[in-house]
């Protein structure tokens, strides 16, 4: 493997798997894996904490000022998100918060306010970057771009596991029209919206597991970067 510094842009909707392969081929490439969703649902909980609706540009502009976001890394490989020193991990993955993060993340401001700091990771070392707007806004020069993608009905189903390995099922009926919501809203928001970059290379999940989705993946990457 070569020592330059590379970028892979994954972008897709949610459920699709992007978290938990990016995670996979950071750890395989060992290159550092950034959760850009994360990082819009630290400002998603900060705006939830405050009580301020998430669709009120005007009030969530005003309270960027008094956010400090930083992401960490702990000695295995995972990212921690900071919130004005304290560590959010955990809570900002609260299915709420989704919401705030998915309305909040359509607010030019709060776009603007991210775009420097997910700019500044990848100019550093090398990257697995997982979002909405990497390959088309983010990194828009990034090595590899990845779309990846599944149906509707088997990423609410993915969902609704992980829910229930936590301990908090829900119905799936309820979590279907919500991951159907979100894609809506994240489809069709003014700024940024998820799309496909046009020299991205499509991988759908739909009838992949684990296992099959990583080394679809690891294909694309290696090809990309000329490694055969
Ligand atoms: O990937 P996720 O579900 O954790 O992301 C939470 C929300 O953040 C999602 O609804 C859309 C938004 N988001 C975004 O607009 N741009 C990104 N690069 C990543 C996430």
């Amino acid at each position: 493997m070569s020592n330059r510094i590379y970028s892979i842009a994954v972008d897709g909707p949610s459920g699709a798997g992007k978290s938990t392969l990016a995670k996979a081929i950071a750890a395989e490439r060992n290159i550092l894996y950034v959760d850009t969703g994360a990082i819009y649902r630290t400002i998603g909980y900060y705006v939830f904490r405050c009580g301020i609706d998430p669709h009120d540009s005007f009030r969530v502009i005003n309270v960027l000022p008094e956010i400090h976001v930083d992401m960490v890394y702990s000695e295995d490989g995972l990212q921690h998100m900071l919130l004005n020193g304290s560590d959010v991990t955990d809570v900002i993955r609260l299915p709420e918060i989704s919401m705030y993060a998915s309305a909040v993340s359509a607010i030019p401001e709060v776009r603007a306010f991210l775009l420097d700091m997910q700019r500044d990771l990848a100019r550093r070392r090398s990257v697995i970057m997982d979002g909405r707007d990497i390959g088309t806004v983010v990194l828009p020069d990034a090595d590899v771009k990845i779309y990846l993608t599944a149906d509707v009905g088997k990423r609410a189903r993915r969902r609704l596991n992980e829910l229930i390995e936590r301990g908090t099922p829900r119905r799936y009926e309820e979590v279907l029209q919500e991951m159907i919501q979100r894609d809506w809203d994240d489809t069709h928001r003014e700024i940024a919206p998820l799309r496909e970059a046009e020299d991205a290379i499509r991988v759908d999940t739909s009838d992949l597991n684990f296992e099959e989705s990583k080394a679809a993946l690891l294909d694309v990457i290696r090809r990309r970067l000329g490694e055969e």
